[in-house]
């Protein structure tokens, strides 16, 4: 293990395991829908490839860059579009995967923006949620795992960058973080 992190909460065993459950569960709701998947970078990459091979039906991936934290612990509250989707939307059935949603700024203001869009149908599918910190409206609707109100990283979740390539999901110690 990572001599940074405290505690780890998922292993990877336990993240395959879960992303095949939504996997076999999103087949299911989405036969015939054609859904268009998408993966907001950089957090949500390790847990969208595994999602997406879990899904035994015709589904779209595209793939839109969206930040909101910088190299803090906290959120700006500003999201950025760093690089949009390449298809039109309109009509579509979106499924948003992401690694984690927390103050639910990023998520609030991508349904916003999709339903301007004129989709026909949004939902979101996350690897964790903290409930805990919630400032905006979300409603996901097909979640991995509820996380208390830790710094996590790892499998995809950064801090300042690095811990992204961990293959667990795991709570950084707060000596890490704590002077910035
Ligand atoms: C993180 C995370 C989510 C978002 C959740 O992304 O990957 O996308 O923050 O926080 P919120 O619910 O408070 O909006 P970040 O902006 O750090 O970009 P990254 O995915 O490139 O790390
Ligand atoms: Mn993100
Ligand atoms: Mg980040």
């Amino acid at each position: 293990m990572n001599s940074d992190i405290k505690e780890v909460l998922y292993t990877r065993e336990d993240i395959k395991n879960i992303a095949e459950k939504i996997g076999s569960q999103l087949t299911k709701d989405y036969a015939g829908k054609n859904p268009l998947v998408i993966c907001v970078l950089k957090g949500a990459f390790l847990f969208m490839a595994d999602v997406v091979r879990e899904i035994k039906t015709y589904a779209e991936i595209d793939f839109m860059d969206v930040s909101s934290y910088g190299d803090g612990t906290e959120s700006t509250g500003e999201i950025k579009i760093i690089k949009d989707l390449d298809v039109p939307v309109e009509g579509r059935n979106i499924l948003i995967v992401e690694d984690i949603i927390d103050t639910g700024r990023t998520l609030n203001c991508l349904v916003a923006l999709f339903e301007h869009r004129k989709v026909a149908s949004v939902k979101i599918c996350t690897l964790l949620d903290k409930p805990d910190r919630r400032e905006k409206t979300v409603k996901p609707d097909y979640v991995g795992f509820k996380v208390p109100n830790e710094f996590v990283v790892g499998y995809g979740l950064d801090y300042q960058g690095f811990y992204r390539n961990l293959p667990y999901v795991g709570i950084l110690k707060p000596e890490i973080y704590k002077n910035n």
